[in-house]
């Protein structure tokens, strides 16, 4: 059994939790689920150690002595993304190719996405079989299709070691683009990321699994930064990231924003000013890389006060301020230099349990 401890507070939304009153209840997940979107507003969500420090905290002095307390964290083993930006996939909207009955999911074990060599049928297939990796280049116009046999997931090492990333398919034309490419069977970048979600629908950006408890513990590798010492347009700098790394770089917190800046250092170069990939096409605000949305006031910023401000009308590209850290959004076409990040973005470390 497990248990819903008598402070909600440790379970629900916790920024929404201060005043809550305590209870003493025992339930399901479901049910906890349930009591907390009624009455606050989700199962609790911990995206780093000052939340789980939060959590923990507001537990102490509590004189209830059960330990354990369900959390938002769930398999949801219908969800599925591209490893390219970790994008969704939003199944029967996105394109897809699934060959008859797939995914199928054939003892709840086939997590990664293979492109079958009769066909260029999708199937889902357990991501310890060997496939050859197809690779996509960062301005998503280019396939690599490589002969050599692997896992999934040292396929997708393989991609980033070359700058790129497992291939993302977003049409026909582009799977028979692979198609055309292959003589066998061939990994794309398309799986299910069974932890990858919170009750309240946010990403998970950091997990805390006891040691060898659960099988898939997926943990991303750190993101690595090159800065480019050279003056050009947020659009070039996006072409150059894109063509010698992989894309302009992504800030989603404050450990990414102190390596940033900590690669820098030592530099003899003094210009603090460069892009990163985070714009406003007039639609939505992104990232450049993997043209993952950006939530304004949701997710991890540090624009300077008062920013953005869209001065003008004309400012929709971001620039940072190295030494500060702060983010500016300026003219796209203003003249700085830029940072960009390599392939080996988001790859995962699978620890299998003992
Ligand atoms: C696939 O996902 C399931 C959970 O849905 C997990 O137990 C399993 O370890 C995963 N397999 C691989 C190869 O990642
Ligand atoms: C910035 O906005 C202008 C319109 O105001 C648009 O034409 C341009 O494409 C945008 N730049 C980028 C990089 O999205």
């Amino acid at each position: 059994t497990c248990v819903i401890c008598k402070d909600p507070c440790i379970l629900c939304f916790l920024i929404l939790c201060s005043t809550c009153i305590n209870i003493h209840l025992k339930m399901s997940w479901t049910d906890a689920q349930r009591y907390c979107r009624e009455q606050f507003h989700d199962l609790a969500t911990i995206d780093n150690l000052e939340d789980l420090e939060r959590l923990q905290a507001s537990r102490k002095g509590s004189d209830y002595d059960i330990d354990s307390a369900w959390i938002g964290l769930y398999d949801d083993r219908t969800r599925w993304q591209w490893s390219y930006g970790n994008q969704d996939f939003k199944t029967g909207q996105d394109y897809d190719n699934w060959a008859g009955p797939e995914p199928n999911n054939v003892g709840a074990k086939q997590n990664c996405t293979m492109l079958m060599p009769q066909t260029g049928g999708w199937a889902d297939k357990s991501c310890s079989d060997l496939a050859g990796p197809v690779c996509i280049n960062g301005a998503l116009d280019l396939y690599f299709v490589f002969a050599l046999k692997m896992t999934w997931y040292k396929a997708r090492k393989y991609c980033a070691s070359h700058h790129t990333e497992l291939a993302i398919v977003r049409d026909a034309t582009e799977n028979s683009k692979i198609y055309a490419l292959m003589n066998s069977n061939a990994w794309i970048g398309l799986h299910r990321n069974p932890w990858s979600h919170w009750s309240d629908g946010s990403r998970t950006t950091y997990l805390n699994w006891e040691t060898g408890l659960v099988g898939h513990h997926a943990s991303p590798i750190t993101k690595l930064y090159h800065h480019v010492d050279q003056k050009m347009s947020w659009t070039d700098a996006q072409r150059y990231c894109r063509e010698q790394f992989h894309d302009l770089a992504t800030i989603d917190n404050l450990e990414d924003l102190e390596r940033l800046q900590a690669s820098r250092r030592g530099s003899d170069y003094d210009i603090d000013t460069a892009w990163i990939g985070l714009y406003d096409d007039r639609t939505r605000w992104q990232w450049s890389y993997g043209n993952q949305d950006y939530k304004m006031g949701q997710d991890y910023d540090n624009w300077r006060q008062t920013e953005p401000n869209n001065r003008a009308g004309v400012e929709n590209c971001t620039m940072i301020k190295i030494n500060s850290g702060l983010w500016l959004d300026v003219p796209c076409n203003g003249e700085f230099n830029a940072v960009c990040i390599n392939g080996g973005l988001d790859l995962y470390i699978i620890n299998t349990a003992v």
